[in-house]
């Protein structure tokens, strides 16, 4: 690469939140030594896949995008094409990419994303293909900043990995052991988003629920939801994701007290049989998962409930997934997401024998989501004629002349506006409800 020629990079991430927030800070890291946003790849110096292995579509999906680069970077040797996030975790993964896909450069995992600097500059020295992975970390890297998408909502990390070993799930096994920040880091961060305007802020783990138990002195998560309604300046408050064998009292007087916190709570229940619940090792009944929900409601009444949903576990037979349809119209989901059980290699459930067949799994994820979207739609009737306050996101992509934004609760809502408006908390009166979005007019 000439000197003194300006340097573009391009990131190309997969996944959830936590994904997304990690490919703000490369793109800081990046930043910092020079490298430029570009759209495309093909004016790209340097391209990262940040990838995901919680389903094997998203992992299948890079094997694609990788082999179409071969022949970018036959024409252009210079351009440098690293692979992080969860896949890279896995040592059979490393091992295909590093000999099936022997022009991808630079490999590091989701807990040395700081190294970054320092892995380009080996690449550079050397012409190695460089792998730089750290199985369990068991500290925090503190001094790494993010460059965040929007200027008004910001994730906020407030802890790492997860102890809990859902039979399905391949998360502990690439994010590792459960840790939490420091509140005070969480604290000063959030600080410093709110003092450049930020007014949004969502705090992201994968069990935040439990935060505070990997610290040295006693502190909840509640406290932690304390602490952070008092910095000033910010408006809303929202966190992800909540485990239902750790949402304690505490914390739902928290969320009913604190002005900030949004009326919103994601609850993955993933199955309403009692069987399933307990071969995924979630370690709450239907039982259980219900009578929350009714706390909760009974807590904070306008709340939306949102869910995950997996269907075609090992060993779901038809009975088990109709206790599942059971308890979506009981709780009555203001949204979801909705999942084909994936084999993840590795876990627990991957080696169970009673494997659902494909033609079963889609049967029953279709009859999920007929019983579902009604029920968003009746749900979201609720709005009908409602003033509601939204923070204005962005011009809606269908129509240049609407805004979207989303209410506390997490509805999204279309509405004429001008787009000097995003970042702002705007009133506006719904007039047409439908399954996935509101629409309605500034007041
Ligand atoms: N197959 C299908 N869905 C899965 N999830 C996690 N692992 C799997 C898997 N192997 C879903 C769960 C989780 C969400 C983030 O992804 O519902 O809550
Ligand atoms: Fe996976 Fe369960 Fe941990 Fe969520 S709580 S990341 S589903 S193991």
């Amino acid at each position: 690469m000439k000197k003194n020629k300006q340097k573009y990079y391009h990131i190309i991430t997969y996944g959830c939140q936590m994904n997304e927030h990690d490919s703000e800070k490369i793109s800081w890291l990046l930043e910092d030594l020079g490298y430029v946003w570009t759209d495309t790849k093909e004016d790209s110096d340097f391209i990262v896949y940040n990838t995901c292995l919680v389903r094997e579509n998203a992992e299948l999906k890079v094997y694609g995008q990788l082999g179409a680069l071969k022949g970018l970077k036959r024409q252009n040797p210079d351009l440098i094409i690293a692979l992080c996030g969860c896949m890279m975790q896995r040592e059979e993964i490393r091992e295909i990419i590093l000999s099936k896909y022997k022009h991808v450069d630079i490999i590091f995992g989701t807990n040395n994303i700081h190294k970054l600097p320092q892995l380009i500059h080996r690449y550079e020295q050397t012409g190695d293909t460089i792998v730089d992975i750290i199985e369990d970390s068991r500290e925090i890297v503190e001094d790494i900043n993010a460059n965040r998408m929007y200027s008004y909502k910001a994730f906020v990390n407030i802890m790492y990995g997860c102890n809990n070993f859902c039979t399905y799930c391949i998360v502990p096994y690439t994010r590792g052991r459960e840790k939490s920040r420091e509140p005070k880091n969480i604290i000063n961060e959030i600080k410093e988003l709110t003092s450049k305007g930020y007014k949004e802020i969502t705090l992201l783990g994968q069990n935040v629920n439990s935060y505070g138990k990997t610290l040295n002195y006693n502190y909840s998560f509640a406290k932690l939801l304390r602490e952070i309604n008092k910095i000033e300046g910010l408006e809303r408050i929202r966190f992800m994701t909540s485990h239902p064998k750790d949402l304690s009292d505490e914390l739902i007087e928290a969320m009913a007290s604190l002005d900030k916190v949004c009326e919103h709570l994601h609850l993955p229940v993933q199955s309403g049989s009692n069987k399933i619940l307990k071969a995924m090792n979630r370690k709450y009944t239907r039982e259980e998962y219900l009578l929350l929900i009714d706390k909760i409601r009974k807590a904070i009444p306008n709340i939306a409930i949102s869910t995950d949903i997996i269907v075609g576990f090992p060993g779901e037979r038809e009975e088990d997934f109709e206790e599942t349809l059971d308890l979506v119209k009981e709780v009555r989901y203001d949204s979801a997401f909705t999942f084909l059980y994936s084999i993840r290699e590795g876990t627990i459930a991957a080696n169970m024998e009673n494997q659902v067949p494909d033609e079963i799994k889609h049967n029953r994820f279709q009859k999920l989501l007929d019983t579902l979207y009604p029920i968003f739609y009746e749900k979201n009737l609720n709005y009908e004629n409602k003033i509601v306050e939204v923070l204005v996101e962005e011009v809606s992509k269908n129509d240049p002349n609407m805004l979207t934004g989303r209410t506390r609760t997490g509805k999204l809502i279309h509405f004429k506006g001008n787009r000097e408006l995003i970042g702002q908390l705007v009133d506006v009166r719904i007039d047409k409800i439908k399954t996935f979005t509101l629409e309605g007019y500034l007041v």
